[in-house]
């Protein structure tokens, strides 16, 4: 097979937070993969930025009391160490704010704008008036237009899931300077999304270019039409300016993709690459693109209608995954699992945390959920266990009463044959991103090595006369069995696979694909290459994540609201609240703060938006039951038909609370 040419890329970090675990999950996956690639002697590159434009970063830079510039800095060195450290090895990690990325910015931009794909519109907009800026919509609280539910984000209802434009809000303030915004004029520039609609249909239906279930999503999308895309902001921004647009800036994500390309082309320089074989139309280069779900449309439509419209190669695919949960939940900065990645690096070794993830990773984008019962269970019994028992089994021996030398005979050829075999499933299984079945594969070859010792108790054989060839051979097929399983969990592991390689005293190995038994080799002492996954620690990392919590927690709690106004009974009996289950609870692609669910009410199902995404996840509502209101008149929203409204409680974001019934309430009783 010749050597494939591979550029992998992971979605770009925000350059105002820390990355957390469920960041990891991305990169670590992506670095499985690459490592994978790099090992079978692909040509594969793996290249990252942070993703530094927009107004959050401009703000909080602000706060700080420094500029942009310094606030991304000081990011930027924090992710590489946090990287560092978990041996996510990029072969680039540069920055959206860089010559490369406005570069490739401002040619995509110009080439789009002479094929005729932008237009100028004027929109108005919240402004505020103290701050002198635009609003985005997240930036300005109010009461819902619909409802009066307090304390609403300016684009939809998490009470009501009403959708509005903030300036329908009441009582709106901008959550900058707290000031009313006013509205204001100002000219946009838009990207024609429609005009990619052929282009984005037989791409996206194209068998191998998205996962099957992001597939259908998109075809959802594509039905709807595509609506143009705001790629304007006004000064003041943080990002580049639009050529010709004196004022303009780039919104951040039409530049943050464009940062693939910038970072590459920063590899490039400094490694002499081919930028146009790459990225050239006509491109065979193979191109990956890993991202979380919520980032799917920006990936999957704009991006390569993007890339399309300005005479660039698209992307061979775009894999998908989901999000983490710990221990069955969102993570929590209450609850203390909101975990950073340089709270976990102070307390546990960070291979525990690639295995537990290869181990629980699929090719598919449900969510994945972090134990921590299950995570140490998993560590401790098949790295520590199973696979480093192996070797701590057999080298005493070896050292003891052979010089530190294996035998030259291999005893078990078809054993260790088996175990060389086992290369094409496990290979074909890591190339899928069936990371998950991989580990099982690799660990019932282990059980089977350690099947083999039990068997051959060289404890016993030690201590008879004249049997030292048996144990020579019997422990020397172990070191060997123990080499064979290393090969295969170095993408996963590879700090403890080059500590292993060197007490094997080999070279860095390859993909094993045609292995033969170390022979006549001498090995050296064997040190201890994991511990146990010890229970206090993971205490200690949440007691670490609430602590500072407390440190930036906000003042909040407010007061209640007021009572409303008396009603008479007749009032209360026009609303139709029915006990109902929740059958199917899902993400709504695009919505930040939607679930989509699926509740029996009795004698029907119905279609519910409800806003509590920001503190439920999904598997936390299947099969709960709760009250909807089922007479409130159906609402058509972005996203499909709203037939009811579900109960909750709470002030939003993470404090949301669904009502629920008291057992043995059914489906379609009615509340009264
Ligand atoms: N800056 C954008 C991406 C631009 S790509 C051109 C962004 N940044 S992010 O920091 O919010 O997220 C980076 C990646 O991490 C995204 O792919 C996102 O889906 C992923 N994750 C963030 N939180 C996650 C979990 N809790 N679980 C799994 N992945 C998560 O989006
Ligand atoms: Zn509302």
């Amino acid at each position: 097979m010749s050597e494939r040419k591979i550029l992998v890329t992971s979605a770009l970090p925000y350059a105002n937070g820390s990355i957390h675990l469920g960041h990891l999950v991305e990169y670590i996956q992506t670095d499985i993969w690459v490592r994978f690639q790099k090992q079978r002697g692909n040509q594969c590159l793996y290249v990252c930025a942070d993703d530094t434009h927009g107004t959050p970063i401009m703000l909080r830079a602000d706060k700080e009391g420094i500029t942009p510039e310094q606030l991304i800095a000081k990011v930027e060195k924090e992710h590489l160490e946090d990287f560092d450290d978990f041996g996510v090895a990029f072969d680039n990690f540069h920055s959206t704010h860089s010559e490369e990325n406005k570069e490739c910015s401002c040619l995509i931009y110009t080439r789009l704008r002479d094929g005729g794909h932008i237009s100028k519109r004027t929109i108005t907009q919240a402004y505020d008036p103290v701050k002198n800026m635009f609003l985005p919509d997240r930036f300005i609280k109010g009461d819902c237009p619909k409802c009066g539910a307090k304390e609403q984000y300016g684009d939809n209802c998490e009470a009501c899931g009403a959708t509005y434009s903030p300036i329908e809000l009441k009582n709106a303030v901008s959550v900058v300077s707290g000031e009313k915004p006013i509205e204001k004029d100002s000219e946009h520039y838009f990207f024609n999304l429609a005009d990619f609609t052929e282009m984005l249909d037989s791409w996206t239906k194209a068998e191998d270019h998205l996962q099957p279930e992001v597939r259908n999503k998109m075809a959802e999308w594509l039905e709807n039409g595509l609506q143009q895309w705001d790629i304007s902001r006004d000064a003041p921004y943080f990002g580049f300016e639009i050529p010709d647009a004196p004022g303009k800036y780039f919104y951040v994500w039409l530049d943050a993709p464009i940062g693939y390309m910038a970072s590459f082309k920063n590899l490039c320089d400094k490694q002499g690459l081919d930028f146009d074989e790459y990225w050239g139309r006509d491109s065979d280069v193979e191109l990956y693109h890993f991202i979380g779900k919520d980032i799917i449309y920006f990936h999957a439509l704009f991006w390569p209608a993007m890339l399309s419209g300005a005479n660039f190669r698209t992307p061979s695919a775009v894999f998908s995954h989901g999000f983490l949960t710990v221990n069955g939940e969102k993570m929590s900065k209450s609850r203390g699992t909101f975990i950073k990645a340089r709270t976990y690096l102070e307390h546990l070794n960070p291979e525990y945390l690639r295995y537990y993830f290869a181990a629980k990773l699929t090719n598919g984008i449900d969510d994945l959920d972090l134990n921590f019962d299950d995570f140490s269970q998993r560590v401790n019994s098949d790295l520590v266990g199973k696979v480093v028992n192996i070797a701590s089994r057999s080298s005493g021996f070896i050292k003891k009463r052979f010089d530190g030398k294996l035998s030259a005979n291999c005893s078990e050829p078809e054993l260790f044959q088996h175990f060389v075999d086992a290369n094409a499933l496990i290979a074909e299984l890591y190339e899928n991103r069936e990371f998950g079945k991989a580990m099982r594969e690799i660990m019932a070859l282990a059980d089977k090595a350690n099947q083999y010792i039990d068997e051959k108790k060289p404890w016993l054989i030690a201590k008879e006369e004249g049997k030292d060839a048996e144990l020579h051979d019997i422990c020397s097929m172990g070191i060997n069995l123990f080499r064979m399983l290393i090969a295969y969990l170095k993408p996963v592991i590879p700090a403890l696979a080059e500590n292993a390689e060197s007490f094997l005293n080999i070279d860095i190995q390859a993909w094993p694909a045609d292995a033969k038994p170390l022979l006549d080799h001498e090995i050296k002492k064997f040190k201890p290459l994991m511990t146990r996954v010890e229970a206090d620690k993971i205490e200690a990392i949440i007691e670490a994540s609430k602590e500072h919590l407390e440190k930036i927690a906000e003042p909040a709690v407010k007061k209640c609201e007021p009572i409303a106004d008396t009603i008479e009974f007749d009032d209360f009996a026009k609303i139709d609240l029915r006990i109902a289950k929740i059958i199917k609870a899902e993400h709504v692609e695009g919505a930040d703060k939607l679930l989509q669910l699926t509740v029996d009410i009795g004698d029907e199902t119905r279609n519910v938006f409800a806003g509590i995404k920001s503190a439920y996840a999904p598997e936390e509502l299947e099969g709960k039951l709760t009250v909807v209101v089922a007479n409130l008149a159906p609402r058509k929203m972005r996203f499909g038909l709203s037939e009811g409204m579900v109960l909750a409680a709470g002030p939003g974001g993470k404090e949301i609370w669904v009502l629920n019934p008291d057992e043995g309430a059914q489906p379609g009783m009615r509340v009264k």
